[in-house]
């Protein structure tokens, strides 16, 4: 299979289409994104990945704390923050890990997560504590509705159990191993991310630039994917979407000489808002 064909280089190398919105359209056509994360001194890592799933349209954004102490009030107006604990995991996309910590109480809201129907996106200390919990790594797998990790070099090392430089010596190998492993599909995140899927299709991105290279850029990602899939597309589809958007407006951002030093991740929402109406 030509690896030119795998190239995610502009819109016109997606295989689907951006629909319009119907005229008669209201906010729960266009889904529900509950963000799980946001730790002691992580908050702003679930703040970022639910302020992404509101720029990409998603109809409602709910933020559920792992946290003791915060408080509820909401940063943005839009957003619904809660405990982690009182969120509806029936309902709606989960996107499980920004700023989740280690925590036994996170741990236990995996668990939960995992044992519901929930389509998913699970990043950051998501992935480290399924890494590090073989029950939960089963239940990863068994789960039969897709879901989408989002994995940078040393989480996906940590998941199949290797070394980093195992995983950048190849990509391409490192992503279709994690999507077969798993059942889901994978972005396998940093310059060229490359996306997997378990019937061992490869995609391989061109946008984006070492911008990026900063925190928070990959909770930006994962709220993102959970507002795309809200959206109705498929888990596929909104890798690429998603994958693509976020290098995009990490470019476009280059381009109004606004980066790529200094690139803040809450800067990234608008941009891809932009992308995103644009298609
Ligand atoms: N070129 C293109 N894209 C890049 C580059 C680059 N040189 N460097 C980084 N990126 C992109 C990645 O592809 C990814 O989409 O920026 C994003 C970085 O995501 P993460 O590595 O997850 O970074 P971050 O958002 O800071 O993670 C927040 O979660 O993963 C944990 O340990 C991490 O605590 C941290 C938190
Ligand atoms: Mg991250």
């Amino acid at each position: 299979y030509p690896i030119s064909k795998c190239l995610l280089n502009c819109p016109e190398s997606f295989e689907f289409v951006v629909p319009d919105r119907r005229q008669n359209s209201h906010k729960g056509s266009y889904g529900e994104v509950s963000i799980i994360g946001g730790a002691d001194g992580m908050s702003g890592a679930g703040i970022l990945a639910a302020r992404s799933a509101l720029f990409a349209g998603a109809g409602k954004v709910f933020i559920g704390f792992v946290h003791s102490t915060i408080s509820y009030d909401a940063p943005y107006p839009e957003i619904m923050c809660r405990n982690a604990n009182d969120i509806q995991y029936a309902t709606g996309v989960i996107v499980a890990g920004p700023g989740m910590g280690n925590s036994q109480t996170a741990k236990e809201i995996l668990h939960r997560i995992l044992d519901s129907d929930a389509p998913l996106v699970l990043d950051a200390d998501a992935l480290n504590l399924i890494a590090s919990d073989v029950e939960l790594q089963i239940k990863l797998s068994n789960k039969i509705t897709a879901k989408i990790l989002t994995p940078h070099p040393l989480e996906a090392a940590r998941l199949l159990g290797v070394s980093t430089k195992e995983i950048q010596s190849n990509r391409l190998s490192a992503a279709n191993q994690l999507s077969t492993k798993f059942n889901a599909i994978v972005i396998l995140k940093g310059a060229g991310s490359v996306i997997g899927h378990p019937d061992g299709s490869i995609r391989i991105n061109t946008s984006g630039n070492p911008g990026l290279a900063t925190g928070g850029t990959g909770d930006v990602l994962a709220g993102l994917c959970g507002a795309l899939l809200a959206q109705g597309y498929d888990y596929f589809h909104t890798a690429q979407l998603a994958t693509w958007l976020h290098g995009n407006a990490a470019d476009t951002l280059v381009n109004k000489r606004v980066g790529p030093i200094g690139i803040c991740a809450s800067e990234l929402p608008v941009e891809i808002r932009a992308g995103l109406n644009s298609l």
